[in-house]
């Protein structure tokens, strides 16, 4: 991978977020976040779709600071409710956001329910010269009885990722990249991103 003269700002203020994709990164892409940048920006998700939410998130870091950037939205769809929470995944128990009341609305509304598969599904979202450009990326799996595990964040402690016995919680960063929809994402951003350089 060639490297980026300009580092590539993450438009973003989730550390594990942040981690995550410097971690796929490696050396190819210099990536900063919203707070390595000193931005303080609480970006509304107002949407009803990942697409529209994380172009919402990148273009006004464009609009507001004139620099190319990316951002991502994510949510958990789990088939035997419908897709949902989808894009509603932060605030599936209500406002404000609270990952442990999350998981435990989302067991409440799986209980008695056999069919327990679900995806992650990440929409990364880039600007450059106020030009916008989506990669998707999912995670297919299941959703545990009870949450195991003390790593990562949001759900994935009731998240075991198809092709494994471990939740996202059980893994450190690599694994979980091993699997990850985010991961997947951000190889088709750094596919994308190499093409434009050549
Ligand atoms: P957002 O993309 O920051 O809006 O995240 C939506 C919700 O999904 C939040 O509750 C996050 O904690 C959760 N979430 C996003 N990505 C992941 C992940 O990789 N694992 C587990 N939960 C996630």
């Amino acid at each position: 991978m060639s490297e980026q003269s300009h580092p590539l700002l993450f438009a973003t203020n989730n550390s594990n977020k942040a981690l995550e994709v410097n971690h796929i990164l490696g050396n190819a892409f210099k990536v900063l976040s919203l707070k390595d940048a000193g931005i303080e920006i609480d970006i509304a998700e107002p949407h009803a779709t990942l697409e529209a939410n994380a172009r919402e998130k990148s273009m006004t870091i464009y609009t507001l600071k004139n620099i190319d950037c990316f951002s991502e939205d994510t949510g958990l769809e789990v088939e035997a409710l419908g897709g949902a929470p989808g894009v509603k995944s932060a605030r599936f128990a209500g406002e404000p956001s609270n990952t442990e009341a999350n998981i435990k609305k989302l067991l409440g509304e799986l209980q008695n329910k056999e069919n327990r598969k679900a995806q992650f599904r990440t929409v990364i979202s880039l600007v450059q010269k106020g030009v916008e450009k989506q990669f998707e990326g999912v995670c297919k799996g299941h959703i545990t009885l009870q949450p195991i595990g003390e790593n990562g964040f949001g759900y994935d402690p009731v998240f075991i990722p198809e092709g494994s016995t471990k939740t996202f919680a059980e893994m450190n960063t690599a694994e979980k990249n091993e699997y990850s929809h985010r991961r997947k994402a951000v190889e088709k951003l750094v596919d994308y991103l190499k093409k434009m350089a050549s």
